[in-house]
């Protein structure tokens, strides 16, 4: 069944003892909220997910990574391996973000190896998809982002997509403070879960929760959340404050 999740993707920023107390703010909110039907994930830069992982012992949420090497572990300079995360303690990794697409160059084809290697590693891959505003803006979002899941995901058998999260974050909505409206979002979910339903059947899609990324905060949260393709989302900037990500993490009806 598709689960309610909330994930905190911090990218780049914080240092170590910032981490430090962000971390233990956010452990110390959820002991005061009820988050129990929902699964709240936290994804710090590498060199924090030993402080996260450690915190995360004895508290309510699970760690994720922000991005993996699509190369087994070797002779590889400055990348990080799936096997390295989890033994770090990480259940959770975002795949493909599009700061990563555009900044680093990825391809649905790396995109594909990392999902590969993060499920044989056991860690859940939280896979990002979404258009930029020109092309949004041409009417191809669709074409996009059927090609984005297509190349990226659709090599999986039916029990390894099962096992994976969808992110859709429409690039224009990333950090701009401009949110999808809700039946933007509801209408891409809809499709998403269409794609997989052809692909694979329909029981393998209502098993994959797919998540809204692109300006969520605390005001939004709970419009978006309420559509019914929307299972939660994934939060950047909100995610840097304890009190607007667990208040996010609570906007589930
Ligand atoms: P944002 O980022 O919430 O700051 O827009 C979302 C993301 O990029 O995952």
């Amino acid at each position: 069944m598709r689960r309610r999740i909330v994930a905190g993707n911090w990218k780049m920023n914080k240092q170590f003892a910032e981490a430090d107390d962000l971390i233990n703010g956010i452990s110390e909110q959820l002991r005061e909220f009820d988050t129990t039907d929902v699964d709240v994930i936290v994804c710090p830069p590498y060199p924090f997910l030993e402080l996260v992982s450690d915190v995360a012992e004895d508290a309510e949420f699970f760690v994720g990574a922000q991005n993996v090497a699509h190369f087994d572990d070797g002779a590889y300079t400055g990348e990080v391996s799936a096997s390295m995360l989890k033994s770090l303690g990480v259940d959770y990794c975002i795949v493909g973000h599009s700061e990563r697409r555009k900044y680093f160059c990825e391809t649905n084809e790396q995109i594909a190896e990392k999902i590969n290697r993060l499920l044989q590693q056991d860690i859940t891959p939280i896979i990002c998809v979404g258009e930029s505003l020109e092309e949004r803006e041409a009417g191809k979002h669709f074409d996009v982002i059927k090609q984005q899941v297509t190349e990226g995901i659709f090599h999986l058998k039916a029990d390894d997509m099962q096992r994976c999260i969808i992110a859709y974050e429409p690039v224009w909505a990333i950090g701009t403070g401009k949110t999808a409206t809700k039946e933007q979002a509801q209408e891409i979910h809809a499709f998403i879960r269409n794609l997989i339903t052809e692909h694979y059947n329909d029981d393998v899609a209502q098993e994959v929760s797919i998540l809204y990324g692109g300006s969520c905060n605390p005001k939004n949260a709970k419009d978006l959340f309420a559509m019914q393709d929307v299972d939660g989302g994934l939060i950047g900037g909100a995610s840097l404050k304890a009190k607007d990500f667990i208040e996010i993490a609570c906007s589930f009806e």
